[in-house]
């Protein structure tokens, strides 16, 4: 079989006759003259291609050849356009996106017809529902935080905004965030990138999370700064203190910042060089082990005045988790919350190992350490966040029933931003302006029309969770358990259990 005709030697030979070809007839006609201009231009690039060594496929196809790359760049667009059914999509199905989209824009989130899922399936989880459904609260779900080690105690609400930095998200993303927080009354987590101006814009409260990188807090060498922390932590808008110890997106690895998204403006928040990619260190630098951490919380606890102060980790070896457990009671020292985020947690950048292979689910996740808190006796001190696709209501009141307190959500506010799931946060190619530094791009996202659908993603997400506790006969939060849902699979099972005759009977009577 011959080579086709679009390849290197080709090109060069065919690609050279119909230039001269086009000009011939451009210079007989006396028009057109663009013509061989144009085919000219495309000869050259195709002829540099072929003598350029990086990319193989333009070496052999050296004008098709950009077909892929233009394809391939637009992928994620074609799969959600194109080939997506309702229910596919990833990390988030179409239907979870849309229900987002309908909430946030305020609009009825009502789908026709009946569900789409398989309801027999497994994967299948629904409320058992009560004969003696009661009428919904009004009031949004609101839970303290604080123990009686802090001084300050705060009340949040039950659902709030995941930590994401400004350098991962962009300025108007954040102050879209901030401003629909004040509105509904919840608090904005400033990520790992320090509290810029974009997280108080808008005057929202604030969870200020402290990285191994100490970004907004930290000296000349990278260390933890006490003087600057303690006078960041004076600001009334912030609310809450949070030590990023991992996430569940890259367990163990710390913090990337690519070096196109970190502009001047972000390396000046952070105390960092601008224009190269920042790797927050894996570890703290501020302790090694279970009695240094403990330590260092109550000492941010006291340099903030007495805040509500805990840690974010994803649950990886569970003996340390003990460990830490067993270390409270033998110090004295309890953090005020611990939020608990899932393998399946969302991030800006990281490694494909890291997100697909290292950390524990949610699930599970949240399960241990509610246990595990119990045994230790000191779960009562302790409030539990959950993070890691909660993001509706359902999931919500699912991660209430395996043990969390409170629950907060990244992508699902990102959406309400107006993300699209296009995959690129990591690119600064974001063409929504929500995860890039772009100033082009961020110039498309409307802060008022934005911080309206945050607004409303948060009310309308906690008001369906106020129906469903309603429809299954629950009066408040505290009565939220596992009782409470049941799993497509289980009648199926039972039945095969317990009334193993059944169709022999059916057989009987009909005979
Ligand atoms: C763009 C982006 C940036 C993030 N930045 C941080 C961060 O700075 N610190 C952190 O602890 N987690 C960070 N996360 C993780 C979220 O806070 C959260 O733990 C995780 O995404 C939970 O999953 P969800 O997106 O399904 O809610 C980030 C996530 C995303 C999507």
């Amino acid at each position: 079989m011959g080579k086709p005709f679009f390849m290197r030697d080709k090109f060069l030979t065919w690609g050279a006759v119909i230039v001269i070809f086009t000009l011939v007839v451009a210079l007989l006609i006396r028009a057109h003259y663009w013509i061989p201009i144009l085919l000219f231009c495309i000869y050259c690039i195709g002829v540099y291609n072929t003598y350029q060594t990086k990319h193989a496929i333009l070496r052999n196809f050296p004008v098709l050849g950009y077909f892929r790359y233009f394809f391939e760049t637009i992928s994620p667009e074609m799969q959600q356009y194109f080939i997506e059914r309702e229910t596919d999509g990833k990390p988030f199905p179409r239907n979870q996106r849309s229900a987002v989209y309908r909430r946030a824009k305020n609009l009825s989130d009502t789908v026709p017809f009946g569900t789409q899922l398989e309801v027999n399936h497994r994967k299948y989880e629904g409320i058992k529902h009560s004969i003696y459904a009661k009428s919904p609260k009004e009031e949004l779900p609101r839970v303290w935080v604080g123990n009686e080690q802090c001084s300050q105690p705060y009340h949040a609400s039950l659902f709030n905004i995941s930590a994401m930095s400004f350098g991962s998200l962009s300025d108007r993303a954040q102050i879209s965030l901030n401003r629909g927080a004040k509105k509904g009354n919840f608090y904005h987590n400033t990520g790992e990138g320090g509290i810029s101006p974009y997280h108080l814009e808008g005057g929202g409260d604030i969870c200020w999370q402290i990285g191994t990188g100490y970004f907004g807090c930290r000296d000349e060498q990278g260390n933890f700064s006490e003087e600057l922390f303690a006078e960041k932590t004076k600001n009334p808008v912030v609310k809450m203190v949070e030590l990023k110890l991992s996430q569940g997106a890259k367990p163990g690895h710390g913090g990337v910042l690519p070096g196109v998204k970190n502009t001047p403006e972000i390396a000046a928040i952070r105390h960092v060089k601008p224009g190269v990619t920042i790797l927050s260190p894996p570890g703290h630098s501020a302790f090694s082990d279970a009695e240094g951490l403990l330590r260092f919380v109550q000492r941010l606890r006291e340099l903030s005045g007495g805040k509500p102060t805990g840690f974010k980790l994803c649950i990886g070896d569970t003996r340390e988790f003990e460990e830490i457990c067993a270390k409270m009671n033998e110090l004295q020292i309890y953090p005020d919350f611990i939020t608990v985020d899932g393998a399946e947690g969302g991030t800006g950048a990281a490694p494909p190992e890291f997100s697909d292979g290292v950390g524990m689910p949610l699930e599970p996740a949240l399960i241990f350490v509610n246990r595990t808190l119990k045994n230790y006796g000191v779960r009562e001190k302790i409030r539990i966040i959950a993070s890691g696709k909660v993001l509706t209501s359902l999931d919500i009141l699912r991660a209430i029933a395996m043990g969390a307190d409170m629950c907060n959500n990244a992508r699902g506010f990102m959406f309400a931003l107006g993300c699209i799931q296009a995959l690129r946060c990591n690119t600064n190619a974001c063409p929504t302006g929500v995860a890039t530094q772009d100033k082009m791009l961020i110039k498309g996202l409307d802060v008022t029309d934005k911080s309206e659908r945050v607004y409303h993603f948060h009310k309308n997400t906690l008001q369906t969770c106020n129906e469903l506790i309603a429809a299954a006969g629950r009066k408040s939060y505290d009565q939220v358990d596992a009782s409470m849902f049941m799993r497509g699979d289980e009648f199926d099972r039972l039945s095969d259990k317990y009334f193993p005759d059944v169709l022999g009977n059916v057989d009987k009577v009909q005979s």
